[in-house]
């Protein structure tokens, strides 16, 4: 059968893994897709630079915008980042166009996911972003599929895997918050904006994704309760550490009486728990559905291999003919102020 076309803007840490996916799981994804899958065109600041991978090939657009909007193009990827400017405007021309479109922007999402949504569907297309939320770990998936006959009672977790990092880091070595900072820097965690990741901001805009999927509800970041963690002090981690516990950059989003409750702050987790011994840039998500109960998710939140991963699975689905759109699902859990639990796993 007919190849879906992929056109991909951004070629980065993201882009580039697509790429690398593409090239050496083509048969198998052919087989598990039913068709096979090819990158048509792409785009990227500069066409000079060597990114590790063959892209002669291929279609070159200086603008994303009219990468989007080419004819040999079904699939638009959004890989560029940013919640306007170029992304916003290429992902609108593309749904314009009559694309469905993959992204891995939670910021772009977490501002214009509703409206960018709601016009590829009235479209009669669709707008998928697993990587966007916990990076290679399925949770909308999980949520929209394998969760799909549960009320969710509530969605909390570890979301962004530098502060992740800068917390567990601290209290291992009693270093402090400014040094190991400096530390992510140098490694390279850190988004150009580090004020988005230490300020909860990214973890944030994750948050209010997954809150909109689990509980059917309208995309609301502006309704999230921020506190970052450039306040955290090694003798806060060491005071924790001596009751037993671990500070924690933790999202809770759940049904109360006053309407949705999303929170995504520092708090405090027991120091065996699973949250509680979380190392490093990893990412978990915990999901609470009334039929289920508890499930646990981990994995990597981040990185080439791991986010475009979930890409994939984004874009396999589209040449699967799996149309399911995820914001706004009503069955998942509007009704579902009472009976969550108050055990943090
Ligand atoms: P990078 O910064 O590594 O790459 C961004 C790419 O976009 C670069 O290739 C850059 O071009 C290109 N680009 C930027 N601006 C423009 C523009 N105006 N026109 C054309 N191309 C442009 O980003 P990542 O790959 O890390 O991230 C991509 C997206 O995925 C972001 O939304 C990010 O939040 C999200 N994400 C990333 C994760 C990760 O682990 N990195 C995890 C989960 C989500 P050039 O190379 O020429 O400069
Ligand atoms: N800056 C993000 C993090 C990248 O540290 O988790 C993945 O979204």
């Amino acid at each position: 059968s007919d190849p879906l076309r992929l056109g991909i803007a951004g070629l980065g840490t993201v882009g580039v893994g697509v790429l690398k996916i593409l090239r050496d799981q083509a048969d198998l994804i052919a087989a598990r897709a039913g068709r096979p899958l090819v990158a048509t065109a792409v785009s990227a600041r500069s066409r000079d630079k060597d990114r590790g991978v063959d892209i002669s090939g291929l279609a070159w657009e200086d603008d994303p915008v009219t990468l989007a909007t080419r004819d040999d193009v079904d699939v638009f990827v959004e890989l560029m980042g940013g919640s306007d400017g170029p992304a916003k405007a290429a992902t609108e021309a593309a749904i314009a166009a009559g694309k469905d479109v993959v992204t891995a922007n939670k910021a772009m999402l977490a501002h214009h996911g509703q409206a960018l949504a709601e016009a590829a569907e009235a479209a009669g297309h669709v707008i998928r972003f697993e990587a966007a939320v916990a990076g290679g770990i399925p949770v909308i998936k999980a949520l929209t599929e394998g969760l799909s006959a549960n009320r969710v009672l509530r969605v909390m977790g570890v979301m962004n895997g530098t502060c992740n990092y800068i917390l567990t880091r601290m209290q291992s070595s009693g270093l402090p918050y400014q040094t190991v900072f400096e530390e992510a820097d140098k490694l390279g965690f850190l988004e150009a904006d580090p004020e988005l990741d230490v300020g909860g901001i990214d973890a944030g805009h994750k948050l209010s994704l997954l809150a909109s999927i689990a509980f059917g509800t309208r995309v609301d970041f502006a309704a999230v309760q921020l506190e970052g963690i450039g306040n955290i002090t090694i003798e806060d981690i060491e005071q924790a550490a001596d009751m037993g516990y671990r500070i924690k950059l933790l999202g809770v989003a759940q049904m109360t009486g006053r309407g949705l409750e999303q929170r995504m702050q520092p708090c405090l987790v027991p120091d065996s728990s699973p949250l509680g011994q979380l190392e490093g840039g990893t990412n978990m998500v915990v999901l609470e559905g009334d039929a289920v109960g508890q499930i646990v998710l981990r994995g990597a939140g981040a990185g080439e291999g791991p986010t475009a991963s979930a890409v994939m699975a984004d874009v396999i689905d589209i040449a699967r003919g799996i149309r399911l759109s995820t914001f706004g699902q009503p069955a998942a859990g509007l009704l579902a102020a009472r009976g969550a639990s108050s055990a943090v796993p």
